[in-house]
């Protein structure tokens, strides 16, 4: 088969280094439903969602794609997909309701269960500790504001690691930190709701703090698979050469990449500009211990890539703030689109060449403190129908993820712009149409289409396409 910008699924497949990983990714809360079963607490995502006005269209995570109880099928779906691995979350309310003390046995069965349901389908596990959903507990005394749900998380990925070490490949400890502090905790449109802005800086701090607590914890429990992170990386353009959109550029990396990364990578918070200080207000001198704690060894480094953003000193077109990024620093400065690409349905630029220029930007700035990277999300959503009656015709996913597989494979192989970055694998977010936070049910990701009445699994043209390329693979000689 061949997409529309004639990259062949052989091309590609014979770009693919001998070891490349092919995977999927998803997230328990967007997935398994079954919010109060055998024994799962409740989240800040459970609380949040019911809040009027807080999921598009009043969606209820509740049943999401019934995966909880449609495990074997799904994992059935992955094995006729052929991916080599599955990124999954392991929802902590489940297996400990209260986010401290008694761990679920139900919960940790349930995980169990689909590791050893995984490895049976030949399939490697990549478990995240979390994404996203907080026991809400631990929500009522501070969250992420509160350095006590750093201890408490380092309990719990201790439990993690003693109970599915033995068979878990690798482990994620966060999810996009910054997603949770900016869209959670600064401007409350994610759970828990909070709206500090500057003031939310504790928790980017406190989860920080969690991941390199729980690397140790995982270490201390002897698991054997390898240890990394995934940040969120959205690579920060100027819109003109002007020093002033140049500065506002540079603000924004920092707020958005550098603050999660460096400390991780380097052991050290990037020394914040003028402009940017507020952020670091409200939580005074950083204790070296504490960057000694975050800067933990890793085995690998996740990096989830979905566009780059561009900014603008000066007004944008509206007076008022337009988006994150304007309501989070105080001085005028704005977003610009890119009119020279396409976009997604959440209205995205789809551009695949910064994935590339992304990996140069990250080996320039990390250089060899960069561990080997995978791409643990890429991917995109586009309008599709609630209903279908057979595979629908996606290219404009299948183009999607062949530019952006095939950018990050260029940039990587001998010759290309990012050579020397260790590139080991590349997951599709997501399996199946699910749970998209506050846009509920309304931005399809997937590569199978779910139908939410029905909780019908479709596979989509994206989904045959992605199989092709792993078996146009495997055929190697
Ligand atoms: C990143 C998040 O990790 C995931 O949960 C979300 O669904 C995708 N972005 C798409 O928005």
């Amino acid at each position: 088969m061949t997409v529309e910008n004639d990259v062949s699924v052989q091309d590609l497949a014979d770009r693919l280094p001998r070891s490349f990983t092919l995977g999927v990714a998803a997230a328990a809360f967007q997935i398994e439903g079954s919010l109060s079963a055998d024994g799962r607490g409740p989240s800040g995502w459970d609380a949040f969602a019911e809040k009027p006005g807080a999921i598009i269209d009043g969606h209820s995570p509740a049943v999401a794609c019934d995966h909880y109880n449609r495990s074997p099928e799904d994992v059935a779906l992955m094995r006729d997909l052929g991916v080599d691995s599955y990124r999954f979350s392991i929802s902590w309310p489940r297996i400990q309701p209260d986010g401290r003390g008694a761990f679920n046995k139900q919960g940790l069965d349930f995980y169990d269960r689909l590791i050893d349901q995984l490895l049976e389908a030949g399939i490697s596990p990549m478990a995240t500790l979390y994404h996203w959903d907080t026991p809400l507990p631990l929500e009522h005394r501070g969250g992420w504001m509160s350095r006590a749900t750093a201890e408490r998380f380092a309990e719990y990925a201790g439990e993690a690691g003693r109970r599915f070490g033995d068979r878990v490949d690798q482990w994620v400890t966060l999810n996009e930190p910054a997603s949770v502090v900016l869209n959670g905790y600064a401007l409350g449109v994610h759970a828990p709701g909070r709206d500090l802005l500057f003031d939310a800086f504790p928790a980017v701090h406190n989860q920080l703090l969690a991941h390199g607590m729980a690397v140790q914890a995982l270490r201390a429990a002897g698991v054997r698979g390898g240890i990394g992170v995934t940040n969120l990386h959205s690579p920060v353009r100027p819109a003109t050469r002007k020093i002033t959109d140049k500065y506002i550029a540079l603000v924004f990396d920092l707020m958005l990449n550098r603050i999660y990364a460096d400390p991780v990578l380097l052991g050290q918070y990037p020394r914040p500009p003028l402009i940017a200080k507020p952020w670091f207000r409200s939580f005074g001198r950083i204790p070296d211990a504490d960057l000694r704690t975050i800067h933990q060894p890793l085995d690998f480094y996740g990096v989830n890539y979905y566009y780059p953003t561009k900014v603008a000193a000066g007004r944008g077109p509206a007076e008022s703030p337009t988006g994150p990024a304007e309501a989070m620093v105080r001085v005028p400065f704005h977003q610009e689109p890119f009119p020279e690409y396409g976009t997604t349905g959440f209205g995205w630029p789809v551009a695949p060449e910064h994935l590339g220029i992304l990996l140069r930007e990250l080996k320039d700035r990390y250089k060899g403190d960069l561990p080997p990277l995978y791409i643990t999300e890429s991917g995109a959503s586009f309008p599709e129908p609630d209903h279908v009656s057979g595979p629908i015709q996606d290219l404009g996913r299948i183009n999607y993820i062949a530019d952006h597989l095939r950018h990050a494979l260029e940039a990587t192989a001998p010759g290309g712009i990012a050579h020397d970055v260790d590139l080991r694998g590349y997951y599709v977010w997501t399996l199946m149409d699910n749970f998209e936070w506050a846009a509920g049910y309304s931005q399809r990701f997937g590569l199978v289409h779910v139908d939410f009445d029905t909780l019908e699994r479709t596979p989509k043209e994206s989904f045959y396409w992605y199989r092709a390329l792993s078996q146009a693979r495997t055929s190697l000689a």
